[in-house]
């Protein structure tokens, strides 16, 4: 396999970039800026997460990014036909399913893909005709992860939440558990033929073993690195989170 088959690349998620700017209402700081930025230091694609109350990444934002990004965006969204239509507007190169509820902080747990396999057939065909690739978010079960591999997705992204979670309350146990479910779950779907991508909840402390995991391609990361920024800055936070997923490998 060539460099470019097996490279780990680094998503930054600027949604929480938007949170600040939401909290004042106003127009800084700016997510576009954020995400010229990350580009500028490493990051080799963006992701943004327009969620249906628009708590962070508003529509404007994701315009201002289709036309302003160099590097590939890939857009979080929920099934449901909004953003289908806003997908299709914009034919963004990828586009990430995941499941959403409004009463939650942030995308909580994975997809239901084998309850819902028909749907998702039919919602996922027109995003993949359209170019983009299209990702479901689901946690390392592998259940879900058959499912997925029979609804038209190119790539599954395994949740990271809960080996996060662990590692952060020092259930070392459990974390190791979940590790061997993401690393399983990994294997699972490589065989399967699915691209591998994972996220939520990385930190400096926590991305080295996922980044180990052979199967994967990408890992999608944005509240530590955005929360990092402003002790180092978001330069200094994504080059070193690079740095970490290279050591890794
Ligand atoms: N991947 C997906 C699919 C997500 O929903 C999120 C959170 O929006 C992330 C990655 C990034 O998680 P975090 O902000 O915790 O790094």
């Amino acid at each position: 396999m060539s460099e470019h088959d097996t490279k780990l690349r680094l998503g930054v998620n600027i949604d929480h970039v938007a949170t600040v700017r939401n909290a004042r209402g106003g127009h800084v700081p700016d997510p576009v800026r954020a995400a010229m930025l990350a580009a500028k230091a490493g990051a080799d694609g963006i992701t943004a997460h327009l969620r249906e109350d628009r708590r962070h990444i508003r529509d404007a934002d994701i315009d201002a990014l289709m036309q302003a990004l160099e590097i590939p965006l890939n857009f979080e969204m929920a099934a449901t036909e909004e953003m289908q239509a806003i997908a299709l507007r914009h034919r963004p190169h990828a586009v990430c399913i995941v499941p959403e509820r409004r009463e939650e902080r942030t995308t909580e747990g994975g997809l239901e893909v084998a309850g819902d396999k028909a749907r998702l057939t039919d919602f996922i065909a027109p995003l993949a005709e359209a170019g983009a690739r299209v990702s479901l978010f689901i946690a390392a079960d592998p259940t879900q992860i058959v499912a997925a591999s029979q609804v038209g997705a190119a790539v599954v992204e395994i949740h990271t939440g809960a080996y996060c979670d662990a590692h952060m309350e020092g259930r070392f146990e459990d974390r190791d558990l979940e590790l061997a479910r993401i690393q399983s779950a990994a294997e699972q779907a490589h065989g399967l033929g699915l691209e591998v991508h994972a996220g939520h909840g990385l930190a400096f402390d926590t991305v080295g073993p996922i980044a180990a995991i052979p199967e994967m391609r990408e890992l999608n990361i944005g509240h530590f690195l955005i929360g990092e920024s402003i002790f180092i800055g978001l330069d200094a936070a994504i080059g070193h989170m690079r740095r970490l997923m290279d050591a890794a490998r």
